[in-house]
């Protein structure tokens, strides 16, 4: 039976590796679109310029449809990153917000990326905004939970799912909190279509962060992961260390109003500390996810697409039964 995931997307398996800001950059895009998934460029944050390098990067390691991605959010960047996407020909953009979409807004940028023939993923973290991404006529709807890596949100994976599925025709794929065949076997029993993972993706071999921040992940167990920066409106999941916990006092022990700022100033860099130079117990941030405690090894992608996806397979054909 035809995957509508992998239809409308022109990928052999349903498994969508998430946008990672500095993380997912061209060799792992590469590597999981080659694989057969959908790799995402982590490019929400970044200058024209750096957008167009990873794309030609990317379009060098393999011929295969991966996806860049854009923040829904008016300002500058959403310009800079729709301008972007669109003169590197990228076959499909991954269309997030970090507020509730607008209709007006999130239908003129639909309607654009499609005039240009490219296939638009709406990530979604609420209700609303799936039914809002589906009537301005998102091709894919990527679900993520709280649990999920990257910013926090509110409402767990598992109500969100169901909730889309239920109000929706549009291809569902869930994400946040998934590691393992048996969970996306769970999500397809709950009517997903694909899966989407992002800390599973960056503990992998081809993702082109230090070392170390692969281990940290491996380490860390459910519990290490603390949400930071609540005061600044966007808080993060980041694995526990001494600035997590510098992060949290700042919260803790001040007006938000100030508190804010500080923890700008103290998190600044602090990505690239750990993604680069590898120091993840000081000053870096190790942004997993709470399904840390889920993932024991570092794997090579196709781990990931092509072996995840038999083993997907195999939980579905098994017979259930409860009584
Ligand atoms: C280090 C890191 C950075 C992230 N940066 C972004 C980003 O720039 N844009 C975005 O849409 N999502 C971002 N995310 C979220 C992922 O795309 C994905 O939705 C999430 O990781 C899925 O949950 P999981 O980590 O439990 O698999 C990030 C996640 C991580 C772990």
């Amino acid at each position: 039976m035809a995957n509508r995931v992998c239809e409308a997307l022109g990928i052999e398996y349903p498994v969508i590796q998430g946008a990672m800001a500095w993380t997912s950059m061209a060799p792992l895009v590469a590597a999981v679109s080659e694989a057969g998934g959908l790799g995402v460029l982590g490019s929400g944050f970044m200058p024209k310029e750096i957008i167009l390098g990873q794309v030609d990067a990317v379009r060098k390691m393999t011929s295969k449809p991966f996806a860049a991605n854009l923040f829904l959010d008016p300002g500058p960047q959403l310009e800079i990153g729709t301008e972007a996407i669109l003169e590197g020909k990228v076959p499909v953009v991954y269309i997030d917000s970090l507020n509730l979409l607008q209709y007006d807004l999130t239908k003129e940028y639909y309607d654009r990326f499609h005039a240009a023939g490219c296939k638009v993923i709406a990530k979604i973290n609420y209700l609303e905004d799936a039914v809002v991404a589906e009537k301005a006529g998102a091709d894919v709807i990527i679900t993520k939970g709280v649990e999920g890596g990257g910013h926090c949100t509110k409402v767990s994976g598992r109500v969100l799912l169901a909730e889309v599925v239920n109000a929706v025709s549009t291809p569902v794929v869930a994400s946040g909190g998934i590691a393992t065949p048996r969970q996306a076997a769970g999500c397809t029993v709950v009517g997903a279509e694909g899966v989407e993972m992002g800390t599973a993706f960056m503990a992998s071999e081809e993702c082109p962060v230090h070392i170390n921040v692969k281990k940290a992940i491996v380490k860390a167990i459910d519990r290490d992961i603390v949400a930071c920066g609540a005061s600044t409106g966007e808080p993060s999941w980041q694995i526990r260390n001494k600035l997590a916990d510098k992060l949290l006092k700042i919260d803790q022990d001040h007006p938000w109003s100030e508190a804010a700022d500080m923890i700008r100033e103290a998190s600044s860099g602090s990505l690239r500390i750990a993604s680069l130079d590898g120091e993840v117990e000081e000053q870096g941030a190790v942004m997993g996810g709470q399904v840390v405690g889920l993932i024991h090894e570092i794997k090579p992608v196709k781990a990931l697409v092509a072996d995840f996806c038999k083993e997907w397979q195999e939980w579905l054909s098994k017979s259930y039964s409860l009584f």
